[in-house]
């Protein structure tokens, strides 16, 4: 299992969001974790397709887009164009959601699908082997720097379990609350893919912040079972 680190610039400082992000990467961060919300799938405004746009002419790593909107069907192709390597939506926005990760695919972009903490991982039986990455949110999405919802791990473990029983390949991805208190367990608990923002961005030195998350969460794969 590979562990890798996706720095969300949520927490960055986007005055200078080049560098920020750039610094990230120095640290070890190997994709880039970009938050879209719409005030209305969640409480809060971010980003659109024109800042994946100028990021893109900056980064080489892969761009995570995570969308937290409704009818995300119509953003796709933008997000698509304007950069973005992996696309995911949620579960609890999407009515014909088969339909929608099919055309993040078609798109060029690998398929990803979130789940909210209230969101069994049972709902995800029908799509899994559809998707690259399925994203487990260990907060409620809008914010960074919040604290993170302890129950994410059994659902990380289930999803793991899942995963081995019918012999499929999707990355377990988690978001929220990532910090170097929490990160050991949630690797042992299965996850490979860690969402940061405030834990890199929030305070202090982001190169360093980055190495050290990440070297406490490929620690902990040692210890894993
Ligand atoms: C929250 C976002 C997260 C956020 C995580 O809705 O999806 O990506 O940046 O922030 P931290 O790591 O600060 O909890
Ligand atoms: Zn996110």
């Amino acid at each position: 299992m590979n562990i890798e680190l996706a720095p969300s610039i949520l927490s960055a400082n986007f005055a200078q969001l080049g560098a920020d992000a750039q610094q990230a990467i120095d640290g070890g961060g190997t994709i880039l974790h970009l938050d879209v919300m719409d005030g209305h799938f969640v409480p809060n405004l971010t980003i659109g397709p024109p800042v994946v746009r100028s990021l893109r002419k900056q980064l080489n790593v892969p761009f995570d887009c995570h969308l937290m909107i409704e009818n995300p069907d119509l953003f796709i192709p933008e997000f698509a164009e304007a950069g973005a390597n992996w696309i995911s939506v949620h579960e609890e926005a999407c009515v014909h959601l088969d339909r929608t990760l099919h055309l993040i695919a078609s798109n060029g972009c690998k398929p990803g699908v979130v789940i909210n903490p209230a969101t069994p991982v049972e709902t995800l039986t029908e799509v899994l082997d559809l998707v690259h990455h399925v994203l487990v949110m260990s907060v409620n999405p809008g914010f960074g720097g919040q604290e993170f919802i302890r129950n994410s791990l059994n659902k990380i473990a289930a999803l793991a379990r899942m995963r081995t029983e019918r012999r499929l390949e999707f990355r377990i991805e988690v978001d929220g609350g990532v910090d170097l208190g929490t990160v050991a367990d949630i690797v042992k608990a299965g996850a490979e893919l860690l969402v940061a923002g405030n834990a890199v961005f929030g305070h202090g030195d982001i190169r360093a912040n980055a190495s050290k998350l990440l070297e406490v969460a490929r620690a902990a794969t040692l210890a894993r079972a």
